[in-house]
């Protein structure tokens, strides 16, 4: 089958580097087009899939956009419509990761008439969606998509709950190579080394930094933990939050934490950061949609202490395979840390059952062969167009349909 994924971001966000595992047996026959460059497209270079960037702006929509934002961006998508219409008659389905990718391969699904399937990574509530953008995502997705790939249960049971076709989503999770998450223990102490935090109780935060992903919460907690407790915060504000970043540095220099708070900024080097650590914090305040971290922290063997909603509840069996606190619960948290550390050899026995489980549940392998089977049951039309639609041949001269009058 050949497949035409679309991406937003040209940024590696969660989605992204899901859609990389996704792509990567498909990549003598797909095509990765991007909304955005970025530093994506060299990870998906690196990885010698075929990439395209079809637009030179970020389209101006954001998830909390109205009507009147989403009826102004339409000049901008167009554009990016037909020329996926163009390139769709090369394959034989279209792949949308996200929800603007969605907006775009909803529309030029209907016209070049390729099935289309979306991957859902987001939790459709009010807390992350306007409802505009919301009843648009489940709108297009039950007029258009012949499958939903929720990143999650919470995903899924959000989607059914914003209205969307409970017969079309399944809950397709993360996969993972395992021998990926591997490093000795001369590399773990390197990085120890460099970051001159040896002596210290190492407890990691890696994510981009948003409000919504709460390193606050962390900062706060830290007040509340033995003296050694140090934070690492690895990550950078990847969509333009830097006022956020700014507030965390404030909130640092407030509760007097600057030799207990590090920020690392964006790593390629996750995995032998992580091992740097003693255990991973992960601090979202809003439901996490699934929460990549947590399965890498896992895989990596560390105890992770999460934030108890959304994807988290379903990797993380609480007590067995890591600790669950409630979410924006500093001094829990710090409790939780502090019992980390002073229990090191219960956490490292749960830390060895989260990597066994995560290996199985998670195995890249697995997910691809749940992706392959669900993509072989939707009926692909190689054929061109019937001859009745010719008109609608030249792309350039398409009016899509206008999703906004689309009701439902
Ligand atoms: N990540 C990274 N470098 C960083 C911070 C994060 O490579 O400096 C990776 C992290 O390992 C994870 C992804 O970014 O694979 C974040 O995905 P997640 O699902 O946790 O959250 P998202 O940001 O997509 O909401
Ligand atoms: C999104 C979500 C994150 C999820 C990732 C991959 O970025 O925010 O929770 O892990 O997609 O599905």
């Amino acid at each position: 089958m050949k497949i035409l994924f679309l991406d937003q971001s040209g940024q590696l966000g969660g989605a992204e580097l899901c859609l990389t595992e996704i792509a990567k047996p498909y990549r003598d026959r797909c095509l990765v087009c991007l909304f955005t460059d970025g530093p994506f497209r060299q990870a998906l270079e690196q990885e010698h899939i075929p990439v395209q960037i079809l637009a030179t702006q970020p389209l101006q929509v954001r998830k909390d956009s109205g009507w009147v934002q989403g009826i102004s961006s339409l000049r901008q998508l167009l554009p990016l419509v037909a020329r996926v219409v163009q390139l769709s008659r090369e394959f034989d389905l279209i792949y949308a990761n996200t929800q603007k990718a969605l907006v775009v391969g909803a529309l030029a699904s209907l016209i070049s008439r390729r099935p289309l399937v979306y991957h859902l990574h987001d939790i459709l509530s009010l807390e992350h969606f306007s409802p505009t953008n919301r009843q648009l995502a489940v709108t297009l997705a039950n007029r258009c998509a012949s499958r939903v790939f929720a990143t999650s249960e919470a995903a899924q049971a959000a989607f059914i709950q914003a209205g969307g076709c409970p017969e079309r989503v399944e809950v397709v999770y993360n996969g993972f190579d395992p021998t990926l998450y591997q490093c000795d223990r001369a590399q773990t102490e390197r990085i120890k080394q460099e970051l001159g935090l040896q002596s210290k109780f190492l407890v990691g935060h890696f994510s981009r930094l948003s409000p919504w992903k709460g390193q606050h919460v962390l900062l706060k907690a830290l007040q509340y933990c033995a003296e050694d407790v140090t934070a690492i915060f690895v990550g950078d504000a990847l969509y333009g939050e830097q006022a956020y970043a700014q507030e965390l540095h404030s909130q640092v220099a407030e509760l007097g934490l600057q030799e207990r708070a590090r920020f690392l900024g964006f790593r390629y080097d996750v995995v032998p950061l992580m091992y740097a650590c003693d255990a991973i914090a992960h601090t979202s305040i809003a439901p996490e949609p699934f929460g990549r971290v947590i399965a890498e922290a896992m895989l990596c063997e560390r105890p992770v202490i999460a934030a108890q909603a959304g994807g988290a509840v379903e990797l993380i069996e609480p007590g067995v395979t890591g600790l669950l606190v409630p979410p924006e619960d500093s001094e829990t948290l710090a409790s939780a840390i502090n019992f980390c550390r002073k229990q090191q050899e219960w956490v490292r026995a749960i830390a060895q059952k989260a990597k066994i489980q995560a290996s199985q549940r998670f195995h890249q392998n697995a997910i691809n062969r749940q992706i392959a089977h669900l993509l072989d049951q939707i009926p692909i039309h190689t054929q061109s167009k019937p001859k009745a639609r010719e008109h609608l041949k030249e792309p350039q001269s398409l009016i899509p349909p206008n999703p906004l009058n689309k009701g439902g």
